[in-house]
Order: C-alpha cells, then sequence, then structure tokens
C-alpha cells in the first residue's frame, strides 16, 4: 500500500501536536518532518528538541528529512528525538556510505535525498546499504511550488533499478508538488511513499484530503 506522509511544513506549528494528531486520525501513514538550517536550503525550521516534543502516537512513522549541511552530527540527536526514518541529502555530505551506516548505528531507517537536477547514478555504489530514497520534484525550501515534471522520468528510472537490482524493499519517497493533479503520474511511476504539505495541511478537511490522494494512488496502481 503507497504511504501518504503529510508535512508538517504546511501544518501550523502553534499546535503542533494537535496537527500530528488530526492527520494520524485523517489517516496519515507517516508525518514527514523537514528539518531546514538555512544553509543548504534559504530557510530554517526546526531540530532535535522540538522533535523530541512531539508527541509520539503508537503506529505512526516519524520521518525527518534534514535538508542541512553536516547532517552526520545531528543523527543521534534525531534518532534519539524519536524518528523512525532519517533522511540526508547525498549533496550535504562527502562520505555517503559512511554517512547512511552512521544513521543506521542508532537503529533508525535511512534515506538519502537527491535534489531534482542530482543524478540518479550518484547512488549506484550505495542502493543496497539504503533503507529509501526520496527523490525532490521541487527545489527544497520551501512548500506550495510546483512539481517539476521531468522527475516523473527519474522516478520511473529507479524503480526500474531497485527492481532490477533485487531492492524492491527500499522506498521510493516523493517530495514536492505531490497533489490530486500529480499524484497520479507520481505513483504509475514508481513511487510507494508520497510527501504532501499543501494537499494536506492545505485542505480544510484532512480526511477527505488523504483519502483523495489515496484514491487517486489506487487508480494509478492497476
Ligand atoms: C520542501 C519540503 C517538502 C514540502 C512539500 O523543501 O521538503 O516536504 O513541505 O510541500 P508541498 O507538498 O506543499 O509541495
Ligand atoms: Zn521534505
Amino acid at each position: 500500500m503507497i504511504k501518504i506522509a503529510p508535512s508538517l511544513l504546511s501544518a501550523d506549528f502553534g499546535r503542533i501536536n494537535e496537527e500530528i494528531a488530526a492527520v494520524h486520525e485523517a489517516g496519515a501513514d507517516w508525518v514527514h518532518l523537514d528539518v531546514m538550517d538555512n544553509h543548504f536550503v534559504p530557510n530554517l525550521t526546526f531540530g532535535p528538541p522540538i522533535v523530541a516534543r512531539m508527541k509520539k502516537r503508537e503506529g505512526l512513522v516519524y520521518d525527518a528529512h534534514l535538508m542541512v549541511q553536516n547532517p552526520d552530527s545531528l543523527a543521534e540527536a534525531f534518532a534519539k528525538a524519536g524518528c523512525h526514518y532519517i533522511t540526508i541529502h547525498a549533496e550535504a555530505t562527502h562520505h555517503l556510505q559512511r554517512s547512511i551506516k552512521h544513521i543506521q548505528s542508532f537503529k533508525v531507517k535511512a534515506g538519502v535525498s537527491l535534489n531534482p537536477h542530482t543524478p540518479l547514478n550518484v547512488l549506484d555504489w550505495v542502493l543496497e546499504d539504503l533503507d529509501m530514497v526520496l527523490l525532490m520534484s521541487v527545489n527544497p525550501g520551501f512548500g506550495g511550488q510546483s512539481y517539476i515534471p521531468q522527475v516523473t522520468r527519474k522516478i520511473a528510472q529507479l524503480r526500474e533499478t531497485l527492481d532490477k537490482r533485487g531492492l524492491g524493499r527500499v522506498e521510493i519517497q516523493v517530495d514536492g508538488g505531490v497533489n490530486n493533479d500529480t499524484v497520479k503520474e507520481v505513483v504509475a511511476a514508481g513511487a510507494t511513499c508520497l510527501v504532501a504539505g499543501t494537499a494536506v495541511f492545505g485542505q480544510p478537511d484532512y480526511k477527505k484530503a488523504i483519502a483523495t490522494l489515496r484514491e487517486l494512488a489506487a487508480q494509478a496502481k492497476k
């Protein structure tokens, strides 16, 4: 089943625990935590102490997307704060395989994210070490941007590579501009986990928003 991961970037930060509860009750599988440092991306959000204060709900996966330089020094703190997945950017670390193993040493899953212009082949020699690949479908930093259409071909190529190499267990997460208009092509290309900020938190009815995304995703899988 396709996982839906609402991004808290578009939530009301003043009521963050209520927002997390609301999307979980509305059917979210994961909650996506966009961590920004104003160096790797031109925006600033939150760090491990805030994530530690987020109420951990049984069955909900806390998925940290670190848009930061030098992510190695933060991995342990995010693991201790209760994250199940920690995703770093390939562009933000020099020793990617070491960084992946470093995250996994804290008994959490490791993801690597690629900016829209970064070629897939930077992952060639680390794919078997990974739990997830996050393909950015906007330039990271802000919610509410439009999906970059050529990323669909990138998702399809990654799907093909993973299947060929017997790595079907690796999640393909897509992040940026996923909404009712784009979800079908993203899923048809092979994504398994959808980040959705505006398409969930920007809607008055979270349950309806998640159900619609799920329904469209199911149609695309047929
Ligand atoms: C962008 C973030 C995304 C963003 C997605 O840097 O990584 O998670 O919040 O927002 P939407 O779904 O509104 O494009
Ligand atoms: Zn994100």
